[in-house]
């Protein structure tokens, strides 16, 4: 993949450059006509103008460092572990009001220390079961962890405010949601306003292939109001349920690797990176490896922004200690050493420009030879 540029794929569907970027705007994708399209992308594209895409790579990627080596996996370790759950929906919908309040009212003022802003990621414990929360990375960041194999999210909730209904961007993350072929809660927000109408959500919603639990369908909607905080146990009740019908596990004595859901350059602490544990088992000092950056973990903070020497299974934590900024979306691997994660992420920022040389030298036709 990525060996494809906006306007080449236009043209070999016979559309415009602007067709084809209009799509991906629609679904929140900045995309400009000689920009390389991603793996995920393609696959939109092709259900949205109606064809069959398959990609395949132009350049031998044979030589490329086995991506995450998969380790051998030794069940007899596995756990169960807590449910990553995104929350996507329109704009204003409340989809931050609610993480705001779920986290409000399951985290002790005390222990949050008085944390008031807004985070990305956090866990919170239910009936004593914990479960990860993320706000939506945004259309683009979701759909690169898609591309990227980086399945972080269990569980997807679509909030949909009851006086608004379905609005373009919820139906765009219908799509994404079904895309990434996990289980849909909706949460129906806003029933604390005037004009609240929860049949009309359902309605609208049955009309796009999700229908309601109560309706004959398989889709749970559960009426909620960040404002208020109704529905909030109910909510996590049903994410609960659908947990343990996913029988989610993994090996916390693995190596870690955890998912990186947003990075930045902080003043004084370098390169920020927050993850989400996917397996194994996260700790200070270990030797990380994240696409073409590499380190050693120097301190980790958690979402209440106390130093830990370690995250769990689907934890989430700040991770300082990256040489460099990583992409949302990559994956952090520990190492055995510092010089193995040197190597691979060194071998990985090699093999990522001669990919852009061979690209900005040669777009042929060869490359184009695998598509559709
Ligand atoms: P974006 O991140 O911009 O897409 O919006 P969002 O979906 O995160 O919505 P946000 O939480 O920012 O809420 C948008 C507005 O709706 C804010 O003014 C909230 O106060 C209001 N709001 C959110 N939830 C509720 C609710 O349950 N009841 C009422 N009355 N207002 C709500
Ligand atoms: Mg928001």
């Amino acid at each position: 993949p990525e060996d494809i540029r906006v306007y080449e794929f236009a043209e070999a569907c016979g559309k415009s450059p602007a067709e084809v970027i209009t799509v991906l705007f629609g679904l929140g994708m900045m995309v400009t006509k000689n920009d390389f399209l991603k793996q995920d992308e393609l696959e939109i594209l092709g259900e949205e103008f109606g064809i069959e895409v398959t990609v395949k790579d132009a350049l031998e990627d044979a030589n490329y460092v086995e991506d995450y080596q998969e380790e051998e996996i030794d069940e007899s370790n596995f756990v169960t572990r807590p449910p990553v759950v995104t929350i996507m929906g329109h704009v204003d919908h409340g989809k931050t009001s609610l993480l705001d309040k779920i986290r409000s009212s399951k985290t002790a003022a005390s222990e949050a220390g008085g944390i008031t802003q807004h985070i990305t990621a956090y866990t919170i414990k239910q009936n004593n079961q914990k479960i990860t929360f993320v706000d939506t990375p945004g259309h683009a960041a979701f759909s690169a962890m898609r591309a990227r194999g980086a399945s972080v999210t269990d569980i997807v909730i679509i909030v949909v405010a009851a006086d608004d209904g379905v609005k373009q961007q919820t139906e765009e993350v219908i799509s994404h949601a079904k895309a990434a072929n996990c289980p849909i809660i909706v949460a129906v927000n806003k029933m604390d306003k005037e004009g609240a109408n929860m049949d009309m959500v359902k309605a609208q919603m049955a009309e796009r292939d999700m229908t309601p639990v109560d309706w004959g369908g398989e889709i749970e909607f559960i009426p909620v109001s960040a404002k208020t905080g109704e529905g909030i146990d109910d909510l996590l009740e049903n994410i609960l349920l659908q947990s343990e019908i996913l029988e989610l596990s993994a090996d916390p004595e693995a190596k870690a690797k955890a998912t990186v859901v947003e990075a930045s350059l902080e003043k004084g602490r370098g390169p920020v990176a927050t993850v989400i544990v996917q397996n194994g088992t996260l700790r200070v000092g270990d030797n990380i490896v994240c696409d073409t950056t590499y380190g050693r973990v120097k301190a980790i903070t958690n979402d209440l922004g106390k130093q830990v020497k370690e995250l769990g299974l689907s934890e989430t934590g700040r991770v300082l200690g990256l040489n460099e900024v990583p992409v949302s979306g990559t994956i952090m691997v520990a190492q055995d050493s510092d010089k193995e994660a040197k190597d691979i992420a060194t071998t990985r920022a090699e093999h990522a420009r001669a990919k852009e040389l061979s690209k900005s030298t040669k777009v042929s036709l060869e490359e184009m030879s695998g598509l559709i």
